[in-house]
């Protein structure tokens, strides 16, 4: 079984990869589970990926109390209120400070189900099942957990690491093309900030990936998990280095926002925000010019969005970007390419160049 640690001294965690576990098609991994947990569990799902995988992961769990909640399916069900009913449930049926929570589903399911167990009686363990490749690669790894508000998405949440995350690359199989797309640009991102050899890597596999050759996938996830878990040991809590990987964010936030969330996937915008983040290192003079082409051609080998969608306003975008949490108080911070395989962080805004880049992208005819 492969396995990578996310080192944070005693709260080190690893990340298993066991395709076919959660699908009910492979349980010989099944005892890597019990080492994780104890004899209390509480299952969080969601509708839809409960249908698929929720039989097959309790059937995995033997003789242990399981409890399930499972909640309606949208980014518009991550909110307080689920976060109330989680716990009600939790008390309702006797659980403690010993019982594990698993979080079976995508970043929605897992962003909840992290902050239901980082809250419930100051903090119970919790499990990431991650069954998108959005969650896979990004949100189960890192111990962000959030829930939004109707002013602003992720702003109440908690650091809360979990105490393993479970990979079945054969979970990604029922996933939609446009869903698997999405977590596609979070993959292109963790290349463009962190390993060239990892940008021509998905160059030269474009296809097997498309296709979602399990190998291809598993070295993938893999490679990208060791990227981020790197990066998250290094600056657990954001003071610094991890805003790297909110390469392209600040300007795919603005776009969500101004989009509508739903219309516009995340991994959509943070496929746009990764043009105009290397547009504007472009400008900048901090990135060679031919690197946005490249970027471009294996965003659209991956059936990502390198346009933004038409009608977004100036004034509102850059307010947009300014409200972002990612912000500071100064005023805008950036993360800008370097090179294809090296980005950085700076609050320099050269002002002329973030015109000439918002004017590129904003005047799409
Ligand atoms: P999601 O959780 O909404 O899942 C996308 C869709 O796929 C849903 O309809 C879901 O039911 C369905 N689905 C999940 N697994 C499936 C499967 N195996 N087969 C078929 N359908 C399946 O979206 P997501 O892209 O996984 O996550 C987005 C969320 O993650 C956002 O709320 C974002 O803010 C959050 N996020 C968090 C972090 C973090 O560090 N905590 C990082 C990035 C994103
Ligand atoms: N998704 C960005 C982070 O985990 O820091």
């Amino acid at each position: 079984m492969k396995s990578i640690t996310v080192e944070l001294a005693d709260r080190s965690y690893p990340i298993v990869f066991c395709p076919g576990l959660v699908t009910g098609t492979d349980g010989s991994e099944q005892t890597v589970l019990a080492a994780a947990m104890g004899d209390s569990i509480f299952i969080v799902s969601n509708e839809t990926v409960a249908g698929l995988y929720l039989a097959p992961l309790k059937k995995l769990l033997g003789d242990r109390k399981v409890d399930v909640y499972i909640m309606p399916d949208g980014e518009a069900y991550k909110t307080l209120d689920q976060i109330d009913a989680i716990i009600g449930k939790l008390l309702a049926a006797g659980h403690t400070r010993e019982t594990t929570l698993i979080a079976l589903g995508g970043g929605v399911v897992g962003d909840v189900t992290g902050f239901a167990a980082a809250v419930y009686q100051r903090g119970v363990a919790v499990i990431q099942v991650p069954t998108t490749l959005l969650s896979q690669v990004d949100s189960s790894v890192g111990g962000k957990t959030a829930v939004n508000h109707p002013l602003g998405k992720n702003m109440i949440g908690a650091f809360h690491q979990p105490k393993m995350v479970v990979m079945d690359v054969e979970t990604l199989k029922t996933l939609s093309p446009r869903e698997f797309s999405a977590g596609l640009a979070e993959i292109v991102k963790h290349a463009a900030l962190a390993d060239w050899a990892y940008f021509q890597w998905l160059q030269a596999h474009q296809d097997s990936i498309m296709s979602r050759d399990s190998a291809c996938l598993m070295t993938m996830i893999e490679w990208s998990c060791r990227i981020k878990a790197e990066i998250v040991a290094s600056d657990e809590t954001e003071q610094g280095r991890r805003a790297l990987l909110n390469l392209g964010h600040t300007f795919g936030h603005a776009i969500e926002t101004l989009s509508g969330y739903g219309l516009v996937l995340h991994g959509e915008a943070v496929a746009m925000g990764l043009m105009m983040a290397a547009d504007y290192s472009v400008r900048s003079k901090t990135l060679f010019e031919s690197a946005p082409a490249q970027l471009a051609r294996l965003l659209t080998a991956f059936s990502l969005p390198t346009v933004l969608p038409k009608g977004l306003i100036k004034a509102d975008f850059l307010q947009a970007m300014g409200r972002d949490k990612k912000a500071t108080a100064e005023g805008l911070r950036l993360v800008i390419l370097r090179d294809l395989g090296r980005a950085d962080l700076t609050s320099q805004i050269d002002e002329a160049a973030l015109e000439q880049t918002l004017a590129f992208f904003l005047n799409n005819p």
